[in-house]
């Protein structure tokens, strides 16, 4: 009879349990072959699991027979040891203080190989040049890097921390559905045909922004869900098809409420899932504040580089006799700024140059100079500029000799764009900003964005658009204004940054019907349409509905800043590419013509497209 397998007693240890105090003690333990080597005739064997590495010896005088099997070993192979823990120094060897198990090694008395291993198609470490695309076909090895299975147990601190905090608060988690109406506005929505409704489709739900509002309706008060959004947008490196958000609604709840409960949620989650603290109250700051001083609604706090508005010094000196910035003025609505490098960052007037390429990605272009002694300027720009002019410039932007001055004119929304896109390109160039080891951020601003415009009007369509919802409230006394001036209105939203990110957004809402009718009226949505599309919305707020408001924070986003990574991707176990695909189970793929029929679809995309 064969001896029972060492999975009836079960490991005894982590690979990353055992100290010095357990020398002598016998373990079994569990893992995959990460690395062997032959030593004097011993095989030394560092065994991992997703706790850490421990490191095997395999000795000819414990059993030639033993040692022998532990010579077919391979990369990868899933085993299982029983063995004696042993001083590495009295063994002769040397301690990895690298390891918090460097002291020590398992002197091996039996082992079970449960499987075997095809060399895998590349190293499982963290300092990897495998290419992207290769970790996501295998990404099963993949997600057996350390890195990653840290950032997976970031994650998974996070989302406990969330459900304890909003436990301890009162909260109910409830879930909503995915299969939702289709309702315009918003992100675009992936479809899902119905073959039970010929020619009716689903919607999957980009976020359950009206299921929760729905919930207070119905006297369910506090309300959280970690739940999966899909949106079907152009990817960027922060953002995913497929993401997660912590989303929350309360009743009787006012700005300060719903920031108060955030503040401890987020304060919780970092001492929870990487034991750090945060001070609070958060910074606050409007939104035009935060345009105005960094171009961006989502400023990084952790480096200068502010911006300054000279428009109305430009106009006092018109345009310090520059042909274009009196061109620029002459024009309502322009706008001209600067952002002055300082010289201790020492960039070069070649590095300058090139940053016009960057400003041209952006969608603008950009002048500069640099100050001399005496406040005089070197090139560019003001060679040509009035005395007048230059020296204002300077003294409103504090600019100092070796400092770089850099223009941007024209529309507002082009010259926020280019000018804040430039600051975080420069924070990023210049490394204005300490990471670790890890890549992680050694500092972290967090900050409440507030008074958004209620409305974005979108000169192509030629029509005004939800800034962030329609379901939005709009501030005390710009009620009025939702139709005679959509544009001037602000409403009571707010988003949350940390280091430069958007981490979450939310808003008090609506619940009067007559509001929320009159938005939708100042969007351009018909009465018919209000009612085809959101008449079961106006029908639930007639009903008593409480005042309510919440938030919902990107999971994903806040986890990848946490960790350290660059993208989305090294937060999620099984992400989609940039192009929408999984490139693990080859997802989305082509379906056959019987099973679009039983759908009531045809597809227009030739074979070619849909292979
Ligand atoms: P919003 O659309 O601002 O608000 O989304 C909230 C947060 O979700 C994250 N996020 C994303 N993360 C990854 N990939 C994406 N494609 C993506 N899109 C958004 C961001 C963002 O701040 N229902 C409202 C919330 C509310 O009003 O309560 C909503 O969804 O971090």
């Amino acid at each position: 009879m064969s001896s029972p397998s060492l999975l009836e007693r079960q490991r005894t240890h982590t690979c990353n349990d055992l100290l010095p105090k357990d020398v002598g003690s016998e373990v079994v333990l569990m893992g995959w072959v990460q690395y062997m080597r032959d030593f004097h005739g011993r095989i030394f064997i560092d065994l991992r699991d997703r706790h850490g590495l421990t490191q095997l010896v395999f000795k000819p005088e414990t059993s030639s027979a033993l040692r022998d099997q532990a010579e077919k070993l391979g990369r990868e192979f899933c085993i299982g040891i029983k063995g004696v823990v042993e001083d590495r120094l009295k063994n002769g060897g040397a301690a990895n203080p690298r390891l918090k198990t460097g002291d020590i090694e398992v002197s091996v008395l039996e082992l079970e190989v449960f499987n075997t291993s095809a060399t895998p198609p590349f190293l499982i470490e963290d300092d990897l040049d495998t290419n992207e695309e290769k970790r996501l076909e295998f990404r099963t090895l993949d997600l057996r890097r350390p890195k990653i299975q840290k950032n997976l147990a970031i994650r998974h601190r996070m989302m406990q921390a969330t459900r304890r905090h909003f436990d301890d608060h009162g909260f109910l988690e409830m879930e909503t559905p995915l299969l939702v109406k289709y309702t315009p506005g918003g992100a675009r929505n992936f479809l899902v045909p119905s073959r039970l409704n010929p020619g009716k489709f689903y919607a999957l739900a980009e976020s359950p922004q009206l299921y929760k509002q729905m919930f207070m309706m119905s006297g369910l008060d506090r309300y959280f869900q970690i739940v999966k959004c899909f949106r079907d947008e152009d990817l960027r490196q922060d953002r995913q098809p497929e993401f997660t958000q912590i989303d929350v609604e309360m009743s009787w709840a006012t700005e300060t409420v719903v920031q108060t409960l955030i503040e401890g949620l987020v304060c919780r989650i970092f001492q929870d899932a990487i034991g750090q603290q945060l001070p609070q109250p958060f910074q606050r700051m409007t939104y035009d504040e935060a345009m105005s001083r960094f171009g961006v609604d989502k400023p990084d706090l952790r480096f200068g580089l502010e911006h300054t508005d000279i428009t109305a010094l430009v106009r006092e000196h018109d345009g310090g006799g520059v042909k274009l910035l009196q061109d620029v003025i002459a024009k309502p609505g322009t706008l001209v700024k600067v952002m002055v490098v300082p010289k201790k960052h020492e960039i070069s007037n070649t590095e300058v140059d090139r940053l016009k390429d960057v400003a041209k990605g952006l969608g603008g272009e950009v002048g500069w100079s640099r100050v001399e002694e005496g406040g005089t300027w070197a090139k560019g720009f003001g060679k040509a500029m009035s005395a007048g002019l230059r020296e204002a410039i300077n003294q409103a932007t504090g600019a100092q000799a070796g400092d770089v001055v850099m223009f941007q004119f024209g529309k507002p929304s082009i010259v926020h764009t280019v000018l804040g896109g430039l600051r975080v390109h420069l924070r990023d160039k210049l490394k204005l900003v300490e990471l670790d080891a890890n890549g992680v951020s050694k500092e972290w601003r967090v900050l409440w964005v507030t008074d958004f415009p209620l409305f974005e009007h979108d000169d192509d369509k030629k029509s005004w658009a939800a800034a962030h919802h329609p379901f939005t409230a709009p501030q005390q006394g710009h009620e009025d204004k939702l139709l005679s001036d959509p544009g001037s209105c602000r409403a009571r939203a707010y988003d949350l940054v940390l280091n430069g990110n958007e981490v979450g957004g939310g808003s008090i809402r609506i619940h009067d019907s007559a509001v929320q009718a009159k938005v939708f009226e100042a969007l351009g949505i018909s009465d018919e349409d209000k009612q085809k599309k959101f008449g079961f919305l106006l029908e639930a707020l007639k009903y008593g509905c409480p005042p309510h408001g919440g938030i919902a924070l990107g999971l994903d986003r806040f986890c990848m800043l946490l960790c350290g990574g660059s993208s989305l991707r090294d937060v999620i176990a099984y992400p989609k590419t940039q192009k929408g695909t999984d490139l693990l189970t080859d997802a989305p793929t082509a379906v056959s013509d019987k099973q679009l029929l039983e759908l009531f679809i045809q597809t227009t995309a030739k074979a070619d497209d849909v292979a």
